[in-house]
Order: structure tokens, then sequence, then C-alpha cells
């Protein structure tokens, strides 16, 4: 009975191996039966083949609260450690597609920090040179680990979009300045998106069996939430999209009023949050739009720390905060996958740091039993 089991549980394997294939659409490399049970993606070609096939978990409190299933995609377990990973990957592709970089060259982009360190990566892997303009508002651990990557960082004044001296302008007018560069334009290029269509939107979809009843997550150029949610509204239109919005961004009120009006000051959150409608979010399809205040933000990231044991940045716990509150409103039992956009580590200075959070008049968010773990 063992064997039997054993071998058709092999035969499923192979048939699974032979048809699995890595995000960049390639076989998988492994060819040899493994014993059920064991992980078969015995090796993946260079760092660029690690971008993708993150796990999901199911987060036992947050579930346990909600009385559903809230599933959370590890993007931190990218190469480069966060979500942006995947589009900073399919923007050096679309690149080198369209002739526009060369052997040699140089990628330009103005980033938050985390594309940055996608393309710091992904560039060190190919060859190329990279140069990252970005607002001086960023966390130092972000400045920090681009430089040793190898990057060229220009840290310049945090400005709207319509100011010519915003960091894409400038990183825009680098590229057409610098011979063989090319500005991967990830807030309007639309590989961005493309990627979570093609990758984190199909894992979704296999990972749950297509068992999915709500997708939410926050946007910074919307590439992740339009792109996801392009996907799983072909798959399943009843699938509900919704955009969860930090204070001091536009999006909520575009949703809901049809207007560009901010809500609420600013946010301590990194990476999200945007003052125009981005071609990437542009004909996206959204069920829904939730304001998320940085206090449940703050809340949910030191929960998902004590109780998950997940270390994971601020805009993470305004997408399990968005995605309890999505849950509220579904039947129980209902599945909702959000994203785990990357490490507690980036932030560790701010985020988990006392003195700052005191300052921000946010340290009170943390439940009174994690509060010690605020240094
Ligand atoms: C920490 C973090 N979370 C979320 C996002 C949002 O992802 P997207 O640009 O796909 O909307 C970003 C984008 O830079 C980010 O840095």
């Amino acid at each position: 009975m063992l064997t039997t089991t054993a071998s058709t549980t092999g035969r499923a394997l192979l048939r699974l191996q032979s048809s699995a294939r890595d995000c960049l659409g390639r076989r998988l490399a492994s060819t040899a039966a493994a014993p059920p049970g064991v992980w078969t993606d015995s090796w993946r070609d260079g760092i660029v083949g690690t971008v993708g096939k993150t796990p999901l978990i199911r987060l036992q409190k947050a579930s346990e609260v909600t009385g559903c299933n809230i599933l959370a995609k590890a993007e931190y377990a990218n190469c480069g450690g966060s979500v942006k990973d995947r589009a900073a990957l399919f923007l050096i592709k679309d690149a080198e597609k369209k002739g526009l970089l060369k052997p040699g060259g140089t990628v330009v982009e103005g980033t938050a920090g985390n594309t940055g360190i996608g393309l710091a990566h992904i560039c060190n892997a190919k060859g190329y040179k990279c140069v990252i303009y970005m607002p001086n508002t960023q966390s130092k651990e972000k400045i920090d680990m681009l430089r040793l990557l190898g990057a060229e960082v220009r840290p310049v004044p945090a400005v709207p979009f319509d100011n010519p001296e915003n960091y894409n302008h400038q990183a825009r007018r680098f590229a057409e300045a610098t011979p063989n560069s090319v500005w991967t334009n990830q807030f309007d290029n639309t590989a961005n998106r493309l990627a979570h269509y093609h990758t984190t939107g199909p894992e979704i979809w296999m990972q749950t069996n297509g068992k999915v009843d709500a997708f939410t997550c926050g946007t910074g150029t919307g590439g992740t939430l339009s792109g996801t949610g392009l996907f799983l509204k072909e798959k399943n239109p009843k699938i509900k999209v919704v955009l969860a919005d930090p204070p001091g961004s536009v999006l909520f009120s575009w949703f809901k009023k049809d207007k560009l009006e901010r809500t609420g000051d600013s946010s301590i959150t990194e990476g999200i949050g945007q003052g125009r409608v981005t071609e990437n979010l542009k004909g996206s399809k959204l069920d829904d739009a939730v304001h998320v205040p940085d206090s449940a933000s703050v809340e949910w990231t030191y929960r998902l720390l004590h109780e998950e044991g997940i270390f994971v940045g601020a805009s993470t716990g305004l997408n399990v905060a968005a995605a309890v509150e999505v849950a509220k409103s579904l039947p129980k039992g209902s599945t909702v996958v959000t994203i785990l956009c990357d490490s507690g580590l980036r932030y560790q200075a701010r985020l988990f740091n006392k003195e700052w959070l005191e300052s921000k008049a946010l340290y009170n968010a943390i439940p009174m039993a994690y509060r010690g773990s605020a240094l």
C-alpha cells in the first residue's frame, strides 16, 4: 500500500516537474524523482532565476480573528528581498527586448528604494551599471544597501511629480544624456504590471487551487495590485480586488469619489501612496478601496512580528490590516490574499525605534504586550 502511494505520488511529482516553469517561462531544471513531500526545485539559473515562486503563508492569528483564510505572499523571499524584484526583472527584460539596453549599459531608475535594490541585484548579475535617483526621505538602510551593491545613489529632495526636480524626471533626464543607458520608468512602463500578471497572479491561482475570494494590497506604482488583479479577474471575475491606501495618497478618493484628493497628510509607510494615477494603475479592475491609517499599519506590523513570527515593513502592516478589513466584509471561510512586501530589517532604525515612533505619535499604536520590541 505504502509503495503504491509512494509511486503514484512519484509519478505525479514527475508530471509536475516536467510542466513546472520558472518566472521566465523556462522549464525547471529538476528531472529526477524526489521522495514525496520533498521540494524538488533543485537549482535555479543564477540570481535572476530566484525571482518569484515565493511561498504563500496562511497567517494563523489574522485568519483566526476574522474566521477567514488570510494568505500572504512572502515577497521578502525574492533575491533582492522585496516584491519589487519581479518588476525589476521584467523592466530590464523589456529594455533588452526593445534593444534599449546593450551589454555594459546603464540602468537608471527613480525609486523609493526597493525597485532600485532589485535592479541593482539583476544589473550585477547581467553586467549592467545601475544609477538610482531617490527621494532623500527614504530609510538609510535602503540607501546603504544600494551603495553596497555598487549602485550609484543620488538622493534628491522629495518634491511632487509636477516639479521638474522630482526624482523620476531627474532619472529620465540623466538617462537621456547618458549613452547606452535606459530609464526603466517603473511608474508608467506597464512591463512592471506584466510581471505580476505573468507571475504573481498565476502563482496565487496555483497555490490556492483557484480558491480566492479577494486580493488586496497598497500601491506605489500600482504594478502589484493591477497586474495581479487583472490576472485573477480573468480567471474568475467574482474575485474582489481591493486597493489599500495610506494617508497622504489620492487614490482612495480617486476610487471612492473620482477625485484626486489626498486623504490625510502623510504616512510613515514607504514605497506606497500616490499623488496621481500611473499608467500601471490605469485600466486596473478594482472593486473597492480601503483607507488604512498609520496606527493600523504599525499595529499589524508588530502583530505580524509577535503573533506570526514574520518580520516585515509598514507597507506589509498596511496590507494585512486591509486584508483583515476586507475579510470582515466577506462570509466566514472566505480566502483573502495579500502581499508581504519586504523585511523589517529595511526599517529597523525607524519603525522599530521607540523614539522615532513617539516623534510620529505612533508608539501607542503598538499593542501593549509588544511595545518592548521597539528599541
Ligand atoms: C515596501 C513596498 N511595498 C509596496 C510597494 C508597492 O508596490 P507597487 O509599486 O507594485 O505598487 C513598494 C513599491 O516600491 C514598496 O517599496
